[in-house]
């Protein structure tokens, strides 16, 4: 798997791993306009990858400003047929309420609005319903387990991921009313990038890291435990990425 296009999106806490060695780096124009920062082409655990913070290089894009499909056209540009993206969310469930938890969803629900979602509506591109009964490519789904494994950190395997507009959090409510439609977690960023690399034929998936207990179900206040905890659940994600990320070496 290492020569077939991978890439890494991160998010909130994300950076670009420090043990990663840059390659390349391409300022890339699409049809959609530009996405969210220099692609950076990095090697990390032996594999090459295209990697792209999805806020831009200083995490100034609000959720619903960014150019997700200037993002996912771009890495499709330089070859990218695999991505693993990396998520910070708020935990509704179980052990999904404690900060540094982590989860591979299996299912989504898409509570945004006035998001460009689509490239297939017949302005640019003919008419197309996609099939999106399985929102995750389950070969890298698995492939972030076995990281998780090899890391020796739990990771739950599946599980819904609602996903909200933002930048705002929720309310106590609305995360009652999302616990009751059957999420385990919430974010912002999965939609529209999941429906957009299957649009472009890209294998998906992602890893979500638990830094807050969503609204009116944690014991401090929310931006609190975000903020101090946040860093370190992601630097747990990112030891799980690293072992993906050597797995892939071999394959
Ligand atoms: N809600 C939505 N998105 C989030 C949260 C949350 O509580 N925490 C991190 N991303």
């Amino acid at each position: 798997m290492s020569g077939v296009g991978l890439g890494l999106i991160t998010g909130t806490g994300g950076a670009v791993p420090a043990d990663a060695r840059l390659i390349d780096q391409r300022a890339v124009d699409t049809p959609y306009g530009r996405p969210a920062a220099e692609l950076l082409l990095l090697e990390w655990q032996g594999c090459q990858l295209w990697y792209l913070p999805r806020h831009g290089a200083k995490h100034s894009l609000a959720p619903h400003r960014i150019n997700y499909r200037a993002n996912l056209s771009a890495l499709q540009q330089q070859g990218v047929t695999n991505i693993i993206a990396l998520g910070a969310v708020g935990g509704i469930h179980g052990e999904l309420l404690t900060p540094g938890a982590l989860l591979v969803p299996d299912q989504l629900i898409d509570y945004t609005w006035g998001r460009e979602s689509t490239l297939l509506d017949g302005a640019d591109q003919p008419l197309e319903h996609v099939d999106f009964t399985e929102p995750f490519d389950r070969a890298l789904r698995h492939s972030i387990l076995a990281g998780a494994e090899q890391a020796g950190l739990a990771c739950r395997d599946g599980g819904v991921i609602g996903v909200t507009q933002g930048p705002r959090l929720e309310t106590a409510a609305e995360i009652i009313r999302f616990r009751r439609d059957g999420c385990d977690a919430v974010g912002m960023t999965t939609m529209p990038e999941a429906i957009l690399a299957r649009e472009l034929g890209i294998s998906y998936a992602v890893l979500s890291v638990v830094v807050n207990a969503a609204a009116g179900l944690g014991s401090v206040p929310i931006t609190e435990e975000f903020e101090q905890r946040t860093a370190a659940a992601v630097a747990g994600a990112m030891q799980v990425l690293s072992s993906t990320f050597s797995i892939f070496k071999n394959l």
